[in-house]
């Protein structure tokens, strides 16, 4: 892993990344608590204020890289990507697996839903984790009914790794099927 010097804000196709401030934020919350935007996420309602200080506190932390999207100066939407450890042998403390993950997620103001702009997003976070942080791997989780976001990593060319039969469980439908979906560096570069 690189300790990049991340700038923002960050063109993502049609969007631009920026890093979250209050204002971007209270706009985010204009569609965040939507019942068709909780409906498959694990943090489901948030509390307004909490949710705030969460993504402004992530802006100093080294691991987070998340950002607010914006289409034609309007929030439409954000992107997280954080950093971990890939699995990897303590005798080598420092060894590559250190930091050599990201995770990613996205939401889409549902006004907004079906343009393609989830994959413009998700997109550009595959590029600022594999070109710029320099990770090995980069892996996104979602309910296998979430077909909206699994739809997503497929177009980007991830690969469907688990599929977790009733693994997940979801507040109305009990048990029920997620998918790991992952991507290596080496595959991102010959897409
Ligand atoms: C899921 C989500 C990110 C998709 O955003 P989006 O901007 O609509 O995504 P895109 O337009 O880039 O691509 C979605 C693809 O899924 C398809 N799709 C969406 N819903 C579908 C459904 N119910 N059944 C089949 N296909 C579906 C779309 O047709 C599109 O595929 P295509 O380009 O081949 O036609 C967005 O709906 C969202 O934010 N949902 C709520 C939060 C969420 O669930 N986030 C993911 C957490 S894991």
């Amino acid at each position: 892993m690189t300790t990049a010097n991340v700038t923002w804000p960050r063109p993502a196709g049609r969007l631009e990344l920026h890093l979250p401030t209050p204002a971007l934020l209270d706009r985010v919350l204009d569609w965040r608590n939507r019942p068709e935007v909780t409906r498959w996420l694990l943090t489901t309602t948030v509390e307004p204020a909490a949710f705030r200080s969460a993504w402004l506190d992530g802006i100093a932390d080294p691991k987070d890289h998340s950002a607010v999207a914006l289409l034609d100066g309007e929030v439409v939407g954000t992107g997280s990507l954080w950093l971990s450890d890939a699995m990897g042998q303590s005798h080598v403390p420092d060894g590559p697996w250190r930091g050599a993950e990201a995770g990613i997620g996205y939401l889409i103001d549902p006004a907004r839903a079906g343009a393609g702009l989830a994959t413009d997003l998700a997109r550009a976070l595959l590029g600022l984790a594999f070109e710029e942080l320099g990770v090995h791997r980069v892996t996104a989780g979602c309910f296998a009914d979430n077909v909206g976001s699994w739809r997503v990593m497929e177009k980007l060319g991830m690969r469907r790794e688990q599929h977790g039969v009733r693994d997940s469980w979801h507040a109305e439908l009990g048990w029920i099927d997620g998918y790991t979906y992952a991507m290596l560096a080496e595959e991102w570069r010959a897409r």
